[in-house]
Protein backbone atom coordinates (compact mmCIF):
# COMPACT_ATOMS: atom_id res chain seq x y z
CA UNK A 1 0.00 0.00 0.00
CA UNK A 2 1.23 3.27 -1.14
CA UNK A 3 2.77 6.21 1.69
CA UNK A 4 1.39 8.99 0.48
CA UNK A 5 -1.56 9.68 -2.16
CA UNK A 6 -1.54 12.23 -4.63
CA UNK A 7 -4.39 14.83 -4.50
CA UNK A 8 -5.10 17.28 -6.57
CA UNK A 9 -5.60 19.57 -3.55
CA UNK A 10 -1.63 19.67 -3.49
CA UNK A 11 -1.94 21.31 -7.09
CA UNK A 12 0.19 24.60 -6.84
CA UNK A 13 -1.46 25.70 -10.53
CA UNK A 14 1.89 25.22 -12.08
CA UNK A 15 2.01 22.25 -14.44
CA UNK A 16 6.00 21.23 -14.40
CA UNK A 17 6.12 21.93 -10.34
CA UNK A 18 3.08 19.37 -10.05
CA UNK A 19 4.97 17.31 -12.25
CA UNK A 20 7.92 17.32 -10.12
CA UNK A 21 5.65 16.39 -6.76
CA UNK A 22 3.93 13.59 -8.28
CA UNK A 23 7.16 12.34 -9.25
CA UNK A 24 8.51 12.82 -5.49
CA UNK A 25 5.41 11.13 -4.21
CA UNK A 26 6.38 8.08 -6.29
CA UNK A 27 9.72 8.06 -4.88
CA UNK A 28 8.69 8.46 -1.34
CA UNK A 29 6.26 5.35 -2.05
CA UNK A 30 9.21 3.65 -3.35
CA UNK A 31 11.48 4.79 -1.13
CA UNK A 32 8.78 3.13 2.09
CA UNK A 33 8.22 -0.18 -0.62
CA UNK A 34 12.19 -0.46 -0.29
CA UNK A 35 11.57 -0.29 3.61
CA UNK A 36 9.20 -2.39 4.35
CA UNK A 37 9.86 -5.32 1.93
CA UNK A 38 13.23 -5.57 3.65
CA UNK A 39 14.61 -5.43 -0.09
CA UNK A 40 18.41 -6.01 -0.23
CA UNK A 41 20.59 -3.19 0.79
CA UNK A 42 21.96 -1.53 -2.64
CA UNK A 43 18.26 -1.26 -3.61
CA UNK A 44 17.24 1.29 -0.58
CA UNK A 45 20.64 2.88 -1.38
CA UNK A 46 19.83 3.52 -5.07
CA UNK A 47 16.08 4.60 -4.23
CA UNK A 48 17.74 6.85 -1.71
CA UNK A 49 19.88 8.20 -3.93
CA UNK A 50 17.00 9.01 -6.72
CA UNK A 51 15.19 10.81 -4.04
CA UNK A 52 18.11 13.33 -3.12
CA UNK A 53 18.66 13.76 -6.87
CA UNK A 54 15.73 14.60 -8.04
CA UNK A 55 14.89 16.61 -4.98
CA UNK A 56 17.85 18.69 -5.49
CA UNK A 57 16.88 19.18 -9.11
CA UNK A 58 13.01 20.04 -8.32
CA UNK A 59 14.62 22.63 -5.63
CA UNK A 60 16.83 23.88 -8.48
CA UNK A 61 14.05 24.62 -10.70
CA UNK A 62 11.63 25.99 -8.58
CA UNK A 63 14.11 28.41 -7.31
CA UNK A 64 15.07 29.70 -10.44
CA UNK A 65 11.45 30.76 -11.89
CA UNK A 66 10.99 32.29 -8.49
CA UNK A 67 14.57 34.26 -9.06
CA UNK A 68 13.63 35.08 -12.82
CA UNK A 69 10.30 36.50 -11.56
CA UNK A 70 12.05 38.32 -8.95
CA UNK A 71 9.41 36.20 -6.38
CA UNK A 72 10.06 37.96 -2.63
CA UNK A 73 9.43 35.10 -0.99
CA UNK A 74 12.85 33.25 -2.45
CA UNK A 75 15.02 33.65 0.52
CA UNK A 76 12.74 32.16 2.70
CA UNK A 77 11.85 29.57 0.60
CA UNK A 78 15.23 28.95 0.02
CA UNK A 79 15.69 28.33 3.35
CA UNK A 80 13.05 25.42 3.76
CA UNK A 81 14.61 23.45 0.98
CA UNK A 82 18.19 23.79 2.04
CA UNK A 83 16.95 22.04 5.99
CA UNK A 84 15.25 19.58 4.05
CA UNK A 85 18.27 18.75 1.58
CA UNK A 86 20.61 18.57 4.73
CA UNK A 87 17.94 15.49 6.73
CA UNK A 88 18.18 13.41 3.37
CA UNK A 89 21.79 13.99 2.90
CA UNK A 90 22.38 12.89 6.72
CA UNK A 91 20.16 9.85 5.99
CA UNK A 92 22.52 9.25 3.00
CA UNK A 93 25.11 9.52 5.16
CA UNK A 94 24.35 7.25 7.45
CA UNK A 95 23.05 4.59 5.05
CA UNK A 96 26.81 5.01 3.62
CA UNK A 97 28.18 4.54 7.17
CA UNK A 98 26.53 1.10 7.47
CA UNK A 99 23.30 2.17 8.68
CA UNK A 100 20.42 0.12 6.72
CA UNK A 101 17.81 0.93 8.75
CA UNK A 102 14.87 3.17 7.57
CA UNK A 103 12.17 3.81 10.09
CA UNK A 104 8.37 4.36 9.44
CA UNK A 105 9.04 7.56 11.47
CA UNK A 106 11.96 8.91 8.98
CA UNK A 107 9.38 7.94 6.02
CA UNK A 108 6.42 10.00 8.06
CA UNK A 109 8.43 13.07 8.24
CA UNK A 110 9.51 12.65 4.73
CA UNK A 111 5.93 12.57 3.99
CA UNK A 112 4.54 15.67 6.06
CA UNK A 113 7.76 17.78 5.31
CA UNK A 114 6.67 17.21 1.22
CA UNK A 115 3.01 18.16 2.41
CA UNK A 116 3.49 20.69 4.46
CA UNK A 117 5.74 22.29 2.13
CA UNK A 118 3.76 22.11 -0.85
CA UNK A 119 -0.05 23.53 0.75
CA UNK A 120 1.90 26.31 2.44
CA UNK A 121 5.17 27.43 0.73
CA UNK A 122 5.10 26.44 -2.67
CA UNK A 123 1.14 27.13 -2.58
CA UNK A 124 2.56 30.51 -2.45
CA UNK A 125 4.11 30.89 -5.41
CA UNK A 126 1.33 29.01 -7.17
CA UNK A 127 -0.75 32.66 -6.78
CA UNK A 128 2.43 34.59 -7.45
CA UNK A 129 3.35 32.44 -10.65
CA UNK A 130 -0.34 32.35 -11.43
CA UNK A 131 -0.62 36.03 -11.26
CA UNK A 132 2.54 36.40 -13.71
CA UNK A 133 0.65 34.16 -16.08
CA UNK A 134 2.81 30.99 -15.22
CA UNK A 135 1.38 28.18 -15.71
FE1 LIG B 1 9.50 24.35 -2.76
Amino acid sequence: MALFNWSDRYSVDVGVFDGHHKRLVELINELHDAMRSGHARDMLGSTLKGLIDYTRMHFAEEERLMSAHGYAGLAAHRIEHEKLVTKVSELHAKYVAGDNTLTIETMNFLKDWLINHILVTDKQYGVFFKSRGVV
